[in-house]
């Protein structure tokens, strides 16, 4: 068979008479979609290979000598970082010698606290904990995911990146991004040399009042170090690990090369986590015959390991990997679960297109988003899909109103709110005005009112005013030159009448001197608090207790762009 005969739409002159039904059924989005049958000698399987190990450990003198059926001597990197620096050898033998059905049932049992699990989950294999999730079905999944994330309020992660890398477009969706509620917000390049110039647009548009979200420019690594230490971002994730030891090394790294980096940004109080996911290996061609989730989890042992703050997992940019085969998207949830499970901060995932059927993609996000995770999304797109960066996103700024209406008709919370366009409008413009000031006082190429016009009513980098990119790219390397700091960024925003944003700016650099941010699940309210899993711990006990919105949340979680009022059934509140 050609290439071509095996892509012919059913009913399309295969010589086949089809029935109407079918010819609508081909018609549909889903199955544009990849789907293969599983393949477990190329780790084409999402949570349940036959060369997956079986679970064990010995331990002697305070040692792991054998684990998953390895002994030590024939460890890899991972098998010897997770068994040196993430496995508690105190407890390792009692926890793995409990039934792995009573394990899951732990994980489901809101009569089981939080802790109890895991002082178990603290010393548990990568095969012994591929068996408790196997023994998951996808609605206690959820119900685990309920219980362990770490911070009691859920919150959510937004993609503000721009086809054309425009500084502007950028502070403009950073400032919605941050009224419409997300926490963190991260931004990425097409032409990397732009990114001081963006990095500084995100930095400043995310502290528009109400202020606080943390921000992120993922680049190659030793430049995004650099930002986050200047404090033009305040946040790093994408240190990316693998499960298998010659795709890490294929990037150049290892174990302890990551933990390095992570104490990097600890030192200076940077928020930073991991991240992995399944699939990554299946795409870089070395999986090992192993499943995705066992090599994942081997990921998440390593981010233990190093004892970062969290992980953002559930596959992410390989989704299509696990979103073609069978139970692969239960997987995606259950990487999720053991980050959690293991005491990580998650961010999980729901960052990238996989699907072109909008109930795929909404069955997707509901593992996450029902139950809450510590940032629902690790991306959600504050843009349209075609100005996102980092390949487009599950979700899209044209989702917002059906994410916000999900929220109401479940009264789950997925971090955002819908807002007013007047209010909207008002932020987008203080972002443009003041990026317009630093940029002017920090002597870099001016932006026109015109540009900001455009910006501000754009819904994405097609409706603007195209700016001069070889000028901006020079003044980005100035910023680099000149060493220009987050306080820079203060120092200008004062200067120039912004004194509300100087202080949200300067108030989130302050945090990272106090060290807070390194809590896990760190983030800062918008009334410049952090909140993290050590002032806002997960109590969640069964019905009636931990996080429900309520009160002011839940009056915020009721507007919608239509709401008819039953007072006044001719008028709409917005
Ligand atoms: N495993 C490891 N790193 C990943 N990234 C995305 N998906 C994965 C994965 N499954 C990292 C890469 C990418 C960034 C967006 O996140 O570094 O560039
Ligand atoms: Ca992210």
């Amino acid at each position: 068979m050609t290439a071509e005969t095996i892509h012919q739409p059913a009913g399309s002159g295969d010589g086949v008479r089809h029935s109407a039904r079918t010819e609508v059924l081909e018609g549909r989005p889903v199955n544009l979609d990849g789907f293969v049958e599983e393949w477990p000698e190329v780790g084409m399987v999402a949570m349940d290979s036959a060369f997956d190990p079986e679970p064990g450990v010995r331990v002697h003198n305070g040692v792991i000598v054998e684990m998953d059926g390895v002994s030590r001597a024939d460890f890899d990197f991972i098998d010897q970082f997770i068994a040196d620096k993430a496995l508690d050898v105190e407890t390792t033998e009692e926890s793995m010698a409990l039934p792995t059905d009573e394990i899951a049932r732990m994980l489901v049992d809101p009569s089981v606290s939080r802790k109890e699990v895991i002082a178990v989950t603290n010393g548990l294999t990568p095969a012994k904990l591929l068996e408790v999730a196997k023994k998951l079905n996808i609605v206690e999944i959820m119900m685990g995911m309920q219980k362990m994330r770490a911070r009691r309020t859920p919150a959510n992660q937004a993609h503000c990146t721009s086809a054309r890398d425009n500084p502007l477009q950028v502070a403009c969706e950073a400032a919605e991004a941050a009224i419409r509620g997300f926490a963190e917000v991260e931004t990425t390049l097409g032409v990397v040399r732009y990114a001081p110039l963006v990095a500084m647009a995100l930095q400043i548009g995310s502290q528009v009042s109400p202020g606080g979200p943390l921000t992120q420019c993922a680049l190659e690594e030793a430049t995004e170090l650099e930002l986050g230490m200047r404090g033009i971002t305040g946040y790093a994730e994408t240190i990316s690990v693998y499960g298998t030891e010659p795709v890490f090394v294929d990037g150049d790294d290892t174990p302890w090369s990551k933990a390095f980096l992570a104490a990097a940004y600890a030192s200076r109080g940077i928020k930073m986590r991991f991240t992995s996911g399944t699939g990554s290996e299946v795409q870089m061609g070395n999986a090992q015959g192993k499943s995705m989730l066992y090599l994942e989890i081997r990921c998440i042992l390593v981010a233990k390991g190093a004892g970062v703050q969290g992980l953002q997992n559930g596959s992410i940019s390989c989704i299509g990997v696990p979103g073609a085969v069978p139970a692969g998207i239960r997987a995606v949830a259950a990487e999720n679960l053991i980050a959690s499970a293991v005491d990580l901060e998650c961010a999980s995932g729901n960052d990238q297109s996989f699907s072109h059927s909008a109930m795929r993609r909404t069955a997707r996000l509901m593992p996450q988003m029902m139950p809450g995770t510590d940032f629902v999304c690790s991306g959600y797109s504050a843009t349209p899909n075609y100005d996102n960066m980092f390949a487009g996103s599950n979700v899209d700024s044209d989702d917002f109103d059906d994410f916000n209406t999900i929220q109401r008709d479940l009264q789950i919370d997925g971090g955002l709110r819908h807002v007013k366009e007047s209010d909207i409008l008002a932020v987008r413009t203080r972002a443009a005005k003041a990026l317009q000031a630093v940029f002017g006082y920090l002597d870099l190429p001016p932006i026109t009112d015109a540009e900001i016009e455009a910006a501000v009513y754009a819904n994405g980098s097609r409706d603007l005013v195209p700016r001069d990119v070889l000028e901006d790219l020079k003044g980005a390397q100035r910023v680099m030159d000149r060493n220009i700091t987050g306080l820079d960024l203060v120092k200008a925003l004062e200067s120039t009448g912004f004194t509300d944003m100087a202080e949200n700016l300067l108030a989130v650099l302050r945090q990272r001197v106090s060290g807070d941010l390194l809590q896990t699940s760190a983030i800062m309210t918008p009334s410049l608090e952090p909140l993290s899993a050590v002032n806002d711990a997960n109590d969640y006990a069964g019905p009636g207790t931990g996080y429900r919105p309520t009160g002011a949340r839940w009056e915020e979680m009721k507007k919608l762009r239509h709401v008819t009022s039953a007072s006044n059934p001719e008028m709409e509140v917005e």
